[in-house]
Formats: structure tokens, sequence, C-alpha cells
């Protein structure tokens, strides 16, 4: 059982590796990690991860890879020794890739000693509504589609996927308890929702079934971020 704390994934949304090296200082014991995503790859690469990792913060690496099934493994082979808490991937990328990414996160954390990385799946972006699925051909409603998706990501292994707050609980009726979800568009009650259509207090999502919180300006942007990470976290308690 995670404590509050530990279900609190910060994203780090910045390219500035000095930045992303003193929240890390700030926020370690305060949450359970911290998320850093293609931006911040992109731009830094592994040097810039290890500066964040030798906070000794666990890390959420979230590249979101999609690729055939030989090379996502090979990305996995690649990122593995940087030992991320969590890494994702594109359920879309289908079923033999899902299983290779787990196969070779397994093989690739017993060659390092290393523990493994939760290696989760990301269903259909929240940017995209039925329109934008439809026109790609997949038919039908969003959260139709994510629950296939999630459905086919438990039967191949993964450990779970990312998903909007909204569609908890319907993952949590259909898919085993320990399968994880991780959930992004949390917002704090009071707190600004910027570009964050559909949102849940961090209570309310975990009270419906999330693992993980991933939560970025409410902490990021607030005057004093260890406070206000120490305040969702209370919340949860
Ligand atoms: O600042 P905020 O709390 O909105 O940050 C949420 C983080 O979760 C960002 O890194 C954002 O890219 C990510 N995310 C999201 N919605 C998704 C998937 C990821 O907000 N569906």
């Amino acid at each position: 059982m995670l404590q509050s704390h530990e279900r609190i994934f910060c994203a780090l949304d910045t390219t500035d590796v000095s930045e992303a090296v003193q929240l890390s200082k700030n926020l370690k014991g305060y949450v359970g990690g911290v998320k850093l995503g293609l931006e911040f790859f992109m731009a830094n690469g592994a040097d810039g991860f290890k500066q964040v990792a030798d906070t000794e913060i666990p890390i959420f690496l979230d590249l979101k890879f999609h690729d055939i099934p030989n090379t996502v493994a090979g990305a996995i082979r690649a990122v593995a020794p940087l030992a991320p808490k969590i890494l994702t991937i594109h359920t879309q990328g289908g079923s033999e890739m899902m299983r290779r990414a787990q196969e070779t996160a397994i093989e690739e954390a017993d060659k390092h000693g290393l523990e493994k990385p939760w290696v989760v799946g990301v269903t259909i972006l929240t940017s995209l509504d039925e329109n934008d699925i439809g026109a790609t051909g997949i038919e039908g409603a969003v959260p139709t589609a994510v629950e296939r998706l999630a459905k086919l990501a438990s039967t191949n292994s993964l450990d779970g996927v990312v998903c909007s707050p909204m569609e908890i609980t319907l993952l949590r009726e259909t898919i085993s308890e320990d399968f994880k979800l991780v959930v992004p568009g949390i917002r704090p009650a009071g707190s600004a929702v910027g570009d964050q259509k559909r949102v849940l207090t961090p209570k309310e999502a975990v009270d419906n079934g999330a693992d993980i919180l991933v939560i970025g300006r409410p902490i990021t942007q607030a005057p004093d971020p260890i406070k206000a990470a120490q305040k969702i976290a209370e919340g949860l308690a």
C-alpha cells in the first residue's frame, strides 16, 4: 500500500535542468517522484536525466514509445540503465509491442540488478475527442476505445495505463485491482484548472481507484511547492 505522498508524481514540464534539479531536491520526501517528459529528454538527454536522478528522487520517464516491437524493445534497453520508476509506451503499438516492452524491461532490470520499472500504456490521448479518433479509423466513443486498449494492455502484461480522471471508475470496474492507473488532470480544490478540461481533486481520484496522481502546475507554480505537495498529501490521508 502506497503512502499518500508516494502517490504524487510532480510533472516537471521544463527544459531547464537546474530548475528540474532544484525542484527535485526540494520535493524529495514530499512526493513519490517527478515526471520528466519528451520536452526535457529531447533537450537534455540521458545526461539531464542523470542530474535529476542524482537527487535520488524516483523518476517517471514519460517518453510514450510507439514503434515496431523490436525498436521499442531497443529503446527500453537504452533507457533501462537510467532506472526510471515508471515508463510509458503507446498501447496502439499493439499486443506484440506491449509484450516485448514488458519482457525487455524484466530482462534489463535483471541484467543491471535494478528494480523493474512499471511499463505503463497510453490509451487515447486526452487531446483527442470522438471526431478526432473517428478520423483515424477508431470508431465509437472515447471511453469505449480507452477501455478496449486498457484491456489489451492488461492482457499483454503491462503494469497499467495512463488514464483521465473520468475513466478511473470504468477501468476499475473492468480490469483487475493490481492494474495501475496513472492519472493526470488532477486539481486540488480551488486551484487554477489551466488548460485541463476534465479534472478531479486528488482525493476524488484516489477514492475512485487511481494509484498515481500526475500533478504539475498546482505544485510547480505554487509560491511554496513543498507546502503545496504537503497539502495535497494531507488531503489524501
Ligand atoms: O500542470 P498539470 O498538472 O496540468 O500537468 C499534467 C501533466 O500530465 C503534464 O505533464 C501533461 O503533459 C500530462 N498529461 C496530461 N494529460 C494526459 C496525459 C499527460 O495532462 N492525458
